[in-house]
């Protein structure tokens, strides 16, 4: 039997502000997320700064946070597990994440802290718990572990897999981390313009993180439009009750982290409303990454390239906006062909693969 740690796991308190005594334990148990996260990748590209984690702890009209964190004997915190609670929707669902000390791992301090969270959760009526994990590499993968939706897998061997399923989380999507070199090249800016379809009835706006107010409504319709047009396989997930003032939280909680944002939109200049938009996402603490987020196109206007359009634009204004961005991550579930497929044009190579894992309560 491998040697155990013996921990005491205890509620964290996210403090009012992060300097101070107040916050030295918010801040150990940040400093164990950007360890592990480091360990995990070998760079920062995927580790979230102690701002980012300090801004996402604050609590807003829709969602919860809390946090856990597990103490050795001598009151260094060997882990911590974080776990949002939507609380406009999806009320049975907590999204969690666990980290453990690079030097303490595979001796039961992840266990410790799934069984407190995992019992407080249920007091709390969340029942469904859906996490995460991010696996560094490119398929085929060894002892490959397919998900329930049909399209993809991750690898048995890995040690946030092998956690995952040891706790009883089932494997219910698999997303392809893709990472592109940027910036794209002017002649090749160009050849993709060039490539696409007039699109007399479209227009394209763009803003720097705020929302101009008189987009706000129209891109809250986006937003909630986004929760239930990306395929999510069978994690629960209810569509979002977005209104402006949810964007604004969310923005202010990007501004706090250091975070910057480029969004493209597109008008349908015939009835002055937006029907897609695409986000570029970066942090003060890494320079040099961006992060593809959210990309979408109602319905009704699908068809005409307009995602492509979108992306390509946002990549243009990337270089000048940001010039010190070197790559760019972007995540899409493997059943996605269509993104799939933009993104394979666009040129993102997959850098890794992420599971989301969901498990029922009883
Ligand atoms: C995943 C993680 C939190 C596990 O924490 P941990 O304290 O090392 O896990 P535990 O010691 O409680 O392991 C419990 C079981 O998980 C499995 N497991 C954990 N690490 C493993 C590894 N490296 N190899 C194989 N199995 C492993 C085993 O079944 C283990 O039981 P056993 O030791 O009796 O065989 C830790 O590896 C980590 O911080 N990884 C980076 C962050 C991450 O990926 N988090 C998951 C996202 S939610």
């Amino acid at each position: 039997m491998r040697d155990q740690e013996t921990v005491e796991v205890r509620e964290l308190v996210r403090p009012a502000e992060l300097t101070g005594a107040d916050a030295a334990t918010f801040r150990a148990a940040a400093g164990v997320g950007i360890r592990a996260r480091r360990h995990q990748w070998g760079d920062d590209d995927h580790t979230e700064s102690l701002p980012e984690q300090y801004a996402r702890a604050a609590d807003t009209a829709a969602e919860q946070w809390r946090g856990w964190i597990a103490v050795d004997g001598a009151g260094g915190v060997l882990g911590l597990l974080t776990a949002t609670l939507p609380l406009r929707e999806n009320p049975a669902v907590a999204w969690v994440d666990v980290v453990v000390d690079p030097g303490r791992q595979r001796r039961g301090v992840g266990s410790s802290l799934m069984a407190v969270a995992e019992r407080d959760l249920r007091t709390a009526g969340r029942t469904v718990l859906t996490g995460w994990t991010e696996t560094a590499g490119t398929e085929p993968w060894p002892d490959a572990v397919p998900a329930r939706s049909g399209a993809g897998a991750v690898p048995a061997g890995a040690p946030e897999v092998a956690f995952a399923r040891r706790h009883g989380y089932v494997l219910e999507q698999v997303e392809r981390l893709g990472r592109l070199d940027v910036p794209v090249a002017p002649a090749t800016l160009q050849a993709w313009y060039a490539a696409l379809p007039e699109h007399p009835d479209h227009e394209l706006i763009a803003w720097s993180d705020v929302a101009p107010a008189d987009t706000a409504a129209d891109y809250a319709q986006l937003k909630t439009a986004m929760s239930t047009d990306v395929p999510s396989a069978d994690l629960e997930q209810d569509e979002e009750d977005w209104d402006a003032g949810r964007v604004a939280d969310e923005e202010a909680e990007l501004a706090a982290g250091g975070g910057h944002r480029l969004v493209t939109a597109v008008r349908h200049v015939p009835t002055g409303r937006l029907v897609g938009h695409t986000v570029l996402e970066r942090f003060d603490a890494r320079p040099a990454v961006a992060y593809q987020q959210d990309t979408l196109v109602l319905s009704a206007h699908r068809g005409h390239r307009l995602g492509m359009l979108l992306k390509i634009d946002n990549l243009r204004r990337l270089a000048t906006a940001w010039p010190e961005v070197r790559r760019v991550y972007t995540w899409n579930a493997e059943e996605n062909t269509p993104v799939l497929a933009i993104n394979v044009e666009l040129g993102f190579r997959q850098a890794g693969v992420v599971g989301a894992w969901q498990k029922r309560l009883c």
